[in-house]
């Protein structure tokens, strides 16, 4: 008890400001890919920054290469860019108030959708939605290679979303994906930097891997 009370909060504190900007990394227990461990949901987005159409395309290339089960790719996204100011705002107005709180200062939302069936023989895909979590992340994990903040949601009105863009029912609404650039510390509002200091937590190694048996421990 005492040794996690000792790391959350050596968590707590780790917030660092690189410049003008707070990053989070992740506190491991072993060492990973810098990209994977600065990955982290941001609330604190720059309104006056916009991602460019390069940038945007690599982040639509990252998830054309994720895997999935038998190379289906059964993703569907819709893009929301800003600079389309109706669209971008039908879809922040699907999302939950809290989130619409910060999204709206995101330059890009992204509705992730999974197609249910396999194209082949149509067929139940189980591992539609789990391919396109996938997807999502290599979003997520592209954006913070190239300096932008990523942050999924589900908290949003997926019928709302369904019929205001049209989605046909075969596809499962995922996540919508906010992205923009971070703001700078000094402008983040009191209210949300109290959420951006909020401390990263995980549940330990020892618990969420077992060897050879269900509940027989790893570490
Ligand atoms: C599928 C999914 C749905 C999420 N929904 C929300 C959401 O509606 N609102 C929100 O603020 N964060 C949402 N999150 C972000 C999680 O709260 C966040 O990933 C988690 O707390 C871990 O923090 P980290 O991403 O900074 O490591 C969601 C994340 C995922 C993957």
């Amino acid at each position: 008890m005492k040794e996690v009370k000792t790391i959350i909060i050596i968590e707590a504190t780790l917030y660092i400001n690189i410049g003008f900007q707070m990053k989070k990394p992740a506190i491991t227990e072993q060492p990973i890919h810098s990209i994977l461990g600065d990955r982290w949901s941001s609330r604190a987005y720059d309104p006056a920054q916009f991602v460019s159409q390069e940038s945007l395309l690599s982040l639509m290339e990252a998830a054309r290469w994720s895997p999935s089960c038998n190379g289906e790719q059964p993703w569907q996204f819709i893009i929301f860019n800003k600079k389309d100011a109706i669209p971008w705002t039908q879809a922040l107005n699907c999302l939950s108030i809290g989130n619409q709180n910060w999204a709206m200062d995101a330059s890009i939302l992204i509705l992730s959708s999974a197609h249910q069936n396999f194209s082949n023989n149509e067929k139940s895909n189980r591992w539609g939605q789990f391919d396109t979590g996938a997807a999502c992340e290599n979003i997520c994990l592209q954006a913070t290679s190239i300096g932008l903040v990523a942050h999924q949601m589900g908290g949003f009105d997926v019928e709302k979303a369904r019929q205001l863009f049209q989605i046909p029912r075969q596809y499962d609404l995922m996540s919508f994906i906010a992205i923009g650039y971070p703001l700078a510390i000094e402008k983040v509002s009191a209210e949300v930097l109290v959420r951006e200091r909020e401390p990263r937590k995980r549940k330990p190694l020892r618990e969420i891997f077992y060897t050879n048996h269900w509940g027989e421990k790893s570490l």
